[in-house]
């Protein structure tokens, strides 16, 4: 099997892209990491990234100045590593439409939210203000519009009585850190496509991915 190179974006912690390495160890595992690229130099994923052995690329958007010239140096990064896929594992900036359209149907992103619930950034504390009972995170994607993109799959957890943000994120989390591997490697065995803004599923098989929940 041809494994499918993949290039993860960060910001900062990383354990999204933790568990996409961890995953991408199984002998039968539809893709590979080609790099890991950071907008921000101090991001602690960078180092897990080096410590694997895998190529950690620091790019700097406040001394690269604008959106485009942190967008070239990324593409100029992933087109270097031979990435056909782009996995966002908490990239959190904004993307011009010309980068989007480069990885069309190509660029999934992870966001802690039920979208279109909640789109941006505090969703877990704008979700316990909602007063909502169930709550998330889903893997799309990437078009755009921010977190508009078509929705691959769904991570439901309840909220609990007593939930503060923190607690919330935390059983986020464990969810995303099991849904966003299985999507990938679902992605890089072509079970999973973008057609029409739509998402398609190959076959029931590849369907069954599409929801989860934490018991
Ligand atoms: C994750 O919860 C991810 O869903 C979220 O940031 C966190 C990153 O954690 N992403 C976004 O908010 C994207 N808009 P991590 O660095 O430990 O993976």
């Amino acid at each position: 099997m041809v494994r499918k190179r993949v290039g993860i974006l960060i910001s900062g912690r990383g354990s999204n892209m933790a568990s996409l390495m961890d995953a991408a160890r199984a002998d039968n595992c539809a893709y590979e990491i080609a790099c890991v690229i950071s907008n921000r130099p101090d991001a602690a994923g960078l180092e897990t990234a080096r410590k694997s052995g895998i190529t950690a690329v620091a790019l700097d958007h406040k001394t690269l100045g604008s959106r485009e010239a942190l967008e070239s140096a990324m593409h100029e990064a992933l087109i270097a590593s031979q990435a056909e896929l782009v996995a966002c594992a908490g990239f959190m900036r904004i993307m011009t439409g010309d980068f989007i359209a480069k990885w069309d149907g190509r660029m999934i992103n992870i966001h802690p939210s039920l979208l279109p619930l909640f789109k941006g950034v505090n969703t877990h504390e704008r979700a316990l203000q909602a007063g909502v009972r169930v709550h998330g995170c889903s893997v799309h994607f990437v078009s755009a519009e921010l977190d508009a993109g078509a929705i691959i799959a769904q991570g439901v957890v309840k909220v609990m009585p007593g939930d503060d943000a923190d607690t919330l994120a935390a059983r986020v989390l464990a969810v995303e850190h099991r849904i966003y591997p299985a999507v990938l490697n679902a992605l890089a065995g072509d079970r999973i496509r973008l057609e029409d803004g739509r998402t398609v599923f190959s076959d029931a098989d590849a369907a069954t991915l599409s929801v989860i929940a934490d018991n």
